[in-house]
């Protein structure tokens, strides 16, 4: 494809939302990357909250957190290009041991892999024998290794009722465990907070942590009743790593695949996204008949490190090469393996 082709392409989608300028250098930073791609013979997974123009033009797959996991497994390439954040380049490592995986920038990190470590689990276990641990993916490898199952939050649901067992640790956000333990009728304690151990011959139990996304975090129910009193009519969409209360007072709570498709197959009067403000401006591009509410500044600064010219000097000079030590991606894989058994929940569609 030429710069003038790829430049048109995007300017179709994102005239609205990128300013000219910057479309036709990306464009032809783009085009460099998408030569690159096929000589080094490369994958690239772009998440759905990269910035549009890049989300617009080099990924081969974009997606959720579950659905790229699913994509690094099944690659075929001998390099996968992980346009996200660290855990989710050390999950496709984990599960495609045998490629080179790139992560473009090397602080793209998590406020939730950063919030748990793997001898705060060791410590659970310790207290807890014999009680599973789920682990969202949003964790390190070694994290990963320390627990049964992984999860994400297209999944967790349906792991933590997979297992089958009256008390379930779910590790590390605080948010997604308080929102998984109402929808599947369990009484949630932080024992670090110094609960004691409720009596779970009585009620079902999830223990759970306190790391946060710093990013969903900072939604508050107060924001989504004053964007309704201005537009009655907007459909509300909060990804699980909000607080309860305003998963609550959203109309809908989904991976950020499970929002994109809901934006897809709906035709609501306007939208409004409580996530990463990168998808609603991806969404608005491939969707411009969709009208996407703004008043967001919300970004998170890790996914918002990976840019195009990291991902161009990232296949030229094959950088950032993630590893993950053979005895930890053992265990780490193990944990994840059981998650992607229990199957898709979102169908495997990306955006256009
Ligand atoms: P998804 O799995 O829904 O894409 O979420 C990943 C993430 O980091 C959300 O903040
Ligand atoms: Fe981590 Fe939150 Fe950023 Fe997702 S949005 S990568 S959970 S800090």
């Amino acid at each position: 494809m030429t710069v003038d082709e790829l430049y048109r392409i995007l300017k179709a989608k994102l005239r609205d939302i990128v300013p000219d300028i910057e479309l036709r250098y990306k464009a032809e930073l783009a085009v460099q990357i998408l030569t690159l791609k096929k000589e080094r013979n490369a994958l690239i997974l772009g998440h759905n909250y990269m910035e549009p123009a890049l989300f617009h033009s080099i990924p081969d797959i974009t997606g959720d957190s579950l659905e790229l996991s699913r994509a690094a497994a099944r690659a075929t390439q001998d390099i996968i290009v992980f346009c996200g954040v660290r855990f989710m380049a050390e999950t496709a490592k984990i599960l495609s041991p045998q490629k080179t995986v790139l992560l473009p920038a090397k602080k793209a990190g998590c406020s939730l892999a950063d919030g748990i470590t793997a001898n705060d689990v060791r410590r659970l276990k310790e207290q807890y024998p014999g009680v599973p641990v789920v682990s969202y993916v949003n964790t390190s490898a070694e994290v990963k290794a320390e627990s049964d199952v992984c999860c994400t939050s297209s999944n967790a649901v349906a792991v933590v009722e997979s297992l089958k067992a009256d008390t379930v640790i779910f590790l590390p956000d605080e948010y997604l465990a308080r929102n998984v333990a109402l929808e599947t009728g369990r009484h949630i304690i932080f024992p670090t907070k110094g609960d004691p151990l409720p009596d779970t011959t009585l009620e079902k139990v999830m223990i759970g942590w306190h790391a946060r996304c710093e990013v969903h975090e900072k939604y508050t129910v107060d924001d989504i009743k004053n964007v309704r009193q201005q537009f009655p009519d907007v459909v509300i969409l909060a990804h699980p790593e909000c607080s309860p209360e305003v998963t609550a007072a959203a109309d809908f709570t989904g991976s950020t695949s499970a929002m994109i498709q809901y934006i897809e197959r709906t035709n609501a009067p306007r939208y409004l996204l409580l996530t990463e403000c990168s998808m609603g401006d991806n969404i608005a591009g491939a969707h411009p008949e969709k009208e996407m509410l703004r008043l967001c500044s919300m970004r998170c600064p890790h996914m918002n490190e990976i840019t195009l010219q990291d991902t161009l000097d990232s296949l030229k000079y094959t950088r950032y090469i993630i590893n993950v030590p053979e005895e930890i991606r053992v265990r780490a894989y193990r944990a994840l393996e059981r998650m992607l058994a229990i199957g898709p929940t979102v169908p495997n569609k990306p955006l256009d």
